[in-house]
């Protein structure tokens, strides 16, 4: 059913100044060019190069000449029967024209309002559902990718010193004979317990907050996806349509044309290891000091009593990473995405270095103090009283419908709406919708009166997405660097250490 567009090669002699080029008139796809991942793996393509043709792929529209669109398959990958949904339909999709039609506020690679939301799973149940009631979907906002670099690297480090702990658990237990119980730790985060038997089984019974595996998972609001990659793979099937080879391509299927539109190999490795070091690539939040001397007081004493009242026991305000590289791909990504194995080389780059401004800062010492405000780890939010947070009921990835990884809040004061479904207008709601394993703290912070509730509030909203090539993490109102510690001794106030 392949299209194809008018090419009018112009002779060189008619009209010299277009020389020997071929241009292309009429309908065609809007992704013209494809990468490809040995050139990747050689070397030759440039971290810009990359980060530019993953922005093309992130905001193109695609269309029919591109492969949008999947009359054979789901947006979980399964067969259909051709025929059986409309080429868009909001719940179980194709949904959206671009990875942009969601991810856009403030910037390309942000969240959504409300009604960029996705109904999650829906995708998977065509032919297709006409309902967004919750017993078929889970109707979820849209997050920003600014800082996933980041994010995605701690998750990797974090991975690795939980199943290291369990083989050391392991190799305990095998050397006395006896069953050994050890601590889940890693970078000031308890993830329960793993106790280690002789015989060489593990009981994961103790294990909190994280999948049985120990594989951190920090992306989706559940913590169900490993990676940029994996969830770069999923979400051009999902959302639209376009299949790449890594995941639907006639090594993993059999057809170059899985989901039967007519167009094959719609989306090269190179493709999505483009789309991921975009994402990867963009800047980091950062926040925004406010002019006003009583308002800048606020900010500084919110930061404080944001510690004291308990929130930061789960949106703890800085991770400390190892690395400053990120590299790609990720080692645990799962099968149908592409693995370190696969590659000659894998493509890295260092984050202080590269991307869009501002970037994060090296630490002293070596690695970044990733200021996210999360433990990335899953809660569960809700007790008899406070429910907001246990709408879902739809089981994704196996993980407790009521349990969601701890919001990373260095975007919150320009993240509107907020809760995972976006149904809230205002951070007080979303802070007094905790409920369960947050209770204490909110009880904390109603506590605090209205004027330490709004000191919060203040801190809050000063923590935000910044204009792309923003010069500093901290910045005044026009986006100029600004110094932390002497506006807050100018208003009578320390910063915290
Ligand atoms: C119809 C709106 C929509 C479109 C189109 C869309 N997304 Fe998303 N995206 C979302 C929503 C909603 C979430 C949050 C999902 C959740 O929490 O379950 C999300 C989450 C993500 C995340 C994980 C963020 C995190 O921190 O957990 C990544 C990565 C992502 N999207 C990438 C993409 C890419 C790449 C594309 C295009 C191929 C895309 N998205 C297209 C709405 C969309
Ligand atoms: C037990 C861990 C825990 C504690 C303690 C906690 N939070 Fe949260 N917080 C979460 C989780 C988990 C979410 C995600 C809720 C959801 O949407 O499902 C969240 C979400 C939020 C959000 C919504 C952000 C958004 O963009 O949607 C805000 C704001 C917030 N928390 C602020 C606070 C403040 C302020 C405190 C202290 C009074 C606090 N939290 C204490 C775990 C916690």
């Amino acid at each position: 059913m392949r299209k194809t567009h008018l090419t009018v090669a112009l002779a060189a002699g008619l009209l010299p100044w277009i020389a020997a080029s071929a241009v292309t008139i009429g309908d065609g796809p809007i992704v013209e060019t494809h990468l490809d991942q040995a050139r990747i793996d050689s070397g030759a393509v440039t971290f810009d190069q990359l980060f530019d043709q993953g922005q093309l792929l992130f905001q193109a529209k695609f269309n029919l000449f591109d492969g949008q669109s999947r009359p054979g398959t789901t947006g979980g990958g399964a067969a259909r029967v051709p025929g059986s949904a409309p080429a868009f339909i909001r719940t179980s999709a194709p949904d959206a024209n671009s990875c942009s039609g969601c991810h856009n506020q403030p910037f390309s690679g942000g969240g959504g309002d409300i009604v960029a939301n996705v109904f999650v799973l829906a995708q998977t149940l065509d032919p297709v559902t006409e309902s967004v009631n919750a017993q078929f979907s889970n109707d979820r906002n849209t997050l920003g990718m600014q800082g996933t670099a980041g994010i995605e690297m701690l998750a990797r480090e974090m991975t690795a010193e939980l199943q290291a702990i369990r083989e050391q658990a392991l190799s305990a237990a095998r050397g006395t004979g006896r069953s050994t119980r050890l601590a889940l730790n890693t970078k000031t985060v308890n993830f329960g317990f793993v106790t280690a038997h002789a015989d060489g089984t593990v009981d994961t019974r103790e294990i909190k907050g994280i999948n049985a595996d120990l594989i951190l998972r920090p992306f989706h609001q559940k913590g169900a996806v490993i990676s940029l990659r994996e969830f770069t793979n999923n979400a051009m099937n999902h959302h639209h349509g376009m299949q790449s080879t890594e995941r639907f391509g006639v090594a993993r299927t059999g057809t170059a044309d899985f989901d039967q539109d007519g167009v094959a190999d719609e989306l090269t490795v190179g493709d999505i290891t483009a789309t991921t070091i975009y994402q990867a690539g963009l800047n980091t939040p950062g926040q925004v000091l406010p002019d006003d001397v009583g308002a800048l007081r606020a900010v500084i004493r919110g930061e404080r009593k944001f510690e004291t009242v308990g929130c930061a026991s789960c949106h703890v305000p800085s991770l400390k990473l190892n690395t400053t590289q990120f590299t790609e791909p990720n080692p645990y990504n799962p099968d149908g995405n592409l693995k370190p194995n696969q590659v000659a080389q894998v493509f890295s780059f260092d984050m202080t270095r590269q991307g869009q401004l501002p970037r994060f800062e090296a630490a002293a010492g070596g690695g970044i103090n990733v200021r996210a405000y999360t433990d990335l780890k899953r809660h569960n939010l809700c007790d008899a009283q406070v429910r907001h947070y246990c709408n879902e009921q739809v089981v994704q990835g196996g993980i407790p419908t009521e349990m969601f990884l701890t919001r990373r809040l260095w975007d919150a004061g320009n993240s509107a709406p907020y809760g995972h479904r976006g149904d809230l207008t205002t951070l007080t709601e979303a802070i007094m919708a905790h409920g369960g394993e947050a209770a204490t703290s909110r009880v904390a912070f109603e506590q605090l009166g209205a004027q330490g509730q709004a000191e919060i509030i203040e801190f809050l909203k000063s923590l935000q997405m910044l204009e792309p090539g923003t010069p500093a993490l901290v910045v005044d109102k026009r986006g100029k660097p600004a110094d932390k510690a002497a506006a807050a001794k100018r208003v009578g106030e320390a910063v915290k250490g």
